[in-house]
């Protein structure tokens, strides 16, 4: 009750006239509406106002007859019954309409096999939703396709103030824009509990997100612990004992992400960015030099010794065991020369090589290594745009990414795709650079193909990732820092191009952000007002 007349006096607040409106920097308190809108907006979607009531308590997911089955769907089924009935706290049970059509049943057919599956580049998630009373139906070939297509009829489900739960009539036809749609973490700079990534993995399913980039370890720490190399984590994790991901909690992110259709690509950057790496890995990393004598410091994967390359084969050969997913991320990006150059045997080495001073061609020769060890062993591989900056030579399946502004990106883009090969673009979407206000529309803005080039280049752009990088974030603030911010990029990347009116997306990014709140998330607010779930 205390919660409710807490209520009553915010609800009086916007009624009674505010004194303030020429106060500078006045915002206009919004309530957030609930009426069932989409994000990311489905690609074709006829709507009506003709609303039906969810029928109470017997409204059931049910699969067609001819319907495939799998445990992915099964989940599913439980998951989403559970978001749209959870009833506590301010949420008053629905009470029984009369007078209304209601919906019994959602009717799902999944027409390709779904058992033991995981999601890849090439999955379809593509689906057809139709809401009439009294069977709603849900077709898609895939059960990644049943997944979305829950998703958006879990949004499509709205509450009224009496506490009916309605749906409107409704068809949809839809589809991704593109295929990869990703979200990096960074567990480095800071460790991110397992708590925290699932709550992560939750919202990237709400937002029809299908990829976590884990960008696992990097100079500040190791928390994967290695099978081959446990002195990684035993020597480079923040702590040992508790700042670690085990083989365990490796499975269980695995398993969690793909019961929400969601792919991991694990992310090891080397040559740069390896600090951490050398306490447990004596012999990787270069030693530094001031003059003629090692002055104590090390630094990036040591490219001249064949044991590095060695070390390179035994680590991503168990990477390939523990990850599924046929991408690895190999990282490539800012090596920083001056140690490599202070080095008298890294010296000798080039003039043997042929390399005169140019440590690029260094680089070059490193990263061509572990590119073809990573075939050598069935993974491709997704590498930061230095690596093709640098002039390597990478396979016809590599896929780039772009994350840096110089070069101008459509200058990038255009780049890599006129070599023939695939991009994801990152550049305009560091999420971890905040401000005051709101930044959402100039994510919403970044539009992927904006660049000069063919109709074959354009569809060489498989689509984009939001990035977290962890310098001042850990699990105190992640969730609150990507959402709903990335719920813009989300639509960027799921929704059709013409799908850019700011308005139009402002009113489905609020639902949103109230959505996930009562979710359980705690994303973050976009403006004052307020959304009636935010007390529990
Ligand atoms: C659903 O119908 C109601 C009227 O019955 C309308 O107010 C609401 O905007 C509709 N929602 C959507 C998403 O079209
Ligand atoms: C998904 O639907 C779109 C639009 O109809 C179509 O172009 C695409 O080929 C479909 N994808 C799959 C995997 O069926
Ligand atoms: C390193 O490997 C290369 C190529 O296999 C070989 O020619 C060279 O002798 C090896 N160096 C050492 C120190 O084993």
């Amino acid at each position: 009750m205390a919660v409710l007349s807490l209520f009553a006096v915010f609800l009086a607040l916007f009624v009674s006239p505010l004194p303030c409106h020429d106060v500078p920097g006045y915002q206009k308190p919004v309530m957030v509406q609930q009426t069932g809108k989409v994000l990311p907006k489905p690609q074709t979607m006829t709507a009506s106002t003709e609303a039906y009531a969810l029928a109470m308590p017997s409204f059931k997911f049910t699969y067609g007859s001819s319907s495939e089955m799998c445990d992915i769907v099964d989940q599913a089924f439980q998951r989403y019954y559970d978001l749209i009935f959870d009833i506590d706290g301010l949420r008053k049970a629905p009470v029984a309409s009369k007078d209304m059509s209601e919906l019994n049943t959602l009717q799902v057919m999944v027409k390709e096999p779904c058992t033991g599956v995981y999601p890849s580049l090439e999955s379809s998630e593509n689906y057809t939703l139709t809401v009439a009373a009294p069977m709603g139906t849900l077709v898609a070939d895939s059960a990644w396709g049943v997944l979305r297509g829950l998703e958006t009829f879990s949004q499509l489900v709205y509450r009224t103030d009496n506490g009916m739960m309605l749906i409107n009539k409704t068809t949809i036809d839809d589809f991704p824009r593109f295929a990869h749609r990703g979200i990096l973490l960074d567990t480095s700079r800071h460790f991110i509990p397992l708590k925290y990534i699932k709550q992560n993995l939750d919202a990237m399913a709400y937002n029809k997100f299908n990829v976590f980039h884990w960008h696992i370890v990097d100079d500040q720490s190791f928390p994967y612990q290695s099978v081959v190399f446990p002195d990684l984590s035993a020597k480079g994790a923040f702590n040992p004992y508790t700042h670690l991901y085990t083989q365990d909690d490796i499975k269980d992110v695995i398993e969690y992400s793909r019961l929400r259709g969601i792919r991991v690509v694990p992310e090891f950057d080397t040559p740069g960015h390896t600090a951490s790496w050398g306490a447990g890995l004596p012999g990787f990393l270069t030693p530094c030099y001031d003059g003629t004598t090692p002055n104590g410091k090390y630094y990036a994967a040591n490219p001249i010794r064949n044991t590095t390359y060695d070390m390179m084969t035994k680590l991503l050969k168990e990477v390939k065991d523990v990850f599924p997913d046929k991408y690895v991320h190999l990282g490539g990006d800012e090596v920083n020369f001056n140690c490599w150059k202070s080095n008298p045997d890294i010296t000798k080495f080039m003039e043997t090589m042929g390399f005169g001073t140019d440590y690029s061609k260094l680089e070059q020769y490193y990263i061509k290594n572990i590119l073809d060890i990573s075939t050598s062993i069935g993974r491709n591989y997704i590498v930061w745009q230095e690596v093709l900056d640098n002039g390597v030579q990478v396979a016809k399946d590599t896929v780039v990414e772009v994350w840096k502004s110089n070069p101008a990106v459509p200058t990038e883009m255009a780049r890599v795709t006129a070599k023939g090969l695939r991009a994801i673009l990152s550049s305009c979407w560091y999420l971890n650079y905040i401000s005051y206000g709101t930044d959402w529309g100039k994510y919403y803005t970044c539009e992927p193909q904006d660049f000069t080039g063919t109709q074959e280049q354009k569809d060489l752009v498989i689509g984009g990732e939001a990035c977290m990088w962890g310098e001042y974030v850990d699990g105190t603030n992640l969730i609150a820092r990507l959402w709903p911010r990335a719920s813009a990029v989300a639509e960027r990347l799921w929704s059709a191009k013409d799908v850019t009116s700011m308005a139009d997306a402002a009113v489905r990014i609020d639902e949103q952000r109230c959505r996930m709140v009562r979710r359980g998330l705690n994303a973050e607010p976009l403006h004052p007002g307020f959304c009636q779930f935010e007390y529990d």
